[in-house]
């Protein structure tokens, strides 16, 4: 079940059998000579959205922008400073416990992401803790899950594409964006065929460490028929996951 596709009334009837929510978060930032602008953001949102068809879960908009500062040397990424992601998730969270969830189940697909996500759920939690949130607002949960930690996933990773898989512009999270969009698959030319790695600073010092963006991969393999077994291995992992977070 789809927020953005429902009425008013549907989501007080869902509420009344769970209180759960599911929010697809990522960013939008350069993936590579191959890579959508979007992939970070694509992956979540088409696993949430067959998590949701499989689980019934209620599947949140997608939080399309993320922490993605390093990115800013390559044209077209953009990033909220991790202040303003803190403040992002927070409203986000608040506006949704206004209504009675109190369970938030964050589907993620950056890295970059986790340590301002992080940082909310502390501030959300102090609110509880120094009095500042409403007096009739239940406890919250908040759980953050990153879509390619699952054994399914991982498998699948290591069997297809081994040391080449790497750490941006991974080769699964390519797979899984052409399996999404078939009619987008792009080729390019990799040199080196393996990108080098390296520690994440500021943007200019990420683009001389790491020129066409990737690090430590070679996504010139990945392939749609790669993300839809990556695809199908997510849901499945990821719906148990939820199913027991939403009980
Ligand atoms: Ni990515």
């Amino acid at each position: 079940m789809q927020l953005q596709l429902a009425t008013w009334q549907e989501i007080d009837a869902y509420l009344k059998r769970s209180t759960a929510v599911l929010i697809p978060i990522g960013s939008t930032e350069q993936h590579g000579p191959n890579g959508f602008i979007g992939t970070d953001a694509i992956c979540p949102e088409f696993l949430a959205k067959s998590i949701g068809e499989r689980t019934g879960a209620l599947v949140a908009p997608t939080l399309s922008i993320g922490m993605a500062q390093h990115h800013l040397g390559f044209s077209g990424s953009i990033t909220l400073r991790p202040t303003t992601l803190i403040a992002v998730v927070q409203d986000v969270v608040n506006s949704l416990a206004r209504h009675g969830f109190d369970r938030f189940w964050f589907l993620n697909g950056h890295g970059g992401n986790i340590a301002s996500v992080n940082a909310a759920f502390s501030e959300i939690y102090a609110e509880s803790s120094l009095g500042t949130a409403s007096s009739n607002r239940p406890s919250l949960i908040c759980r953050l899950k990153n879509w390619w930690e699952t054994p399914g996933v991982q498998a699948i990773s290591t069997e297809l594409f081994a040391e080449n898989e790497g750490s941006h512009a991974t080769c699964s999270e390519v797979s899984l964006t052409y399996y999404a969009y078939p009619d987008h698959v792009k080729q390019a030319e990799m040199s080196p065929p393996r990108a080098p790695t390296g520690p994440i600073l500021d943007a200019d010092d990420y683009r001389r460490r790491f020129p066409d963006g990737r690090i430590g991969s070679n996504p010139s393999l990945a392939s749609v028929e790669a993300g839809r077994r990556l695809h199908d291995a997510a849901v499945k992992d990821l719906s148990d996951e939820w199913t027991a977070f939403a009980a």
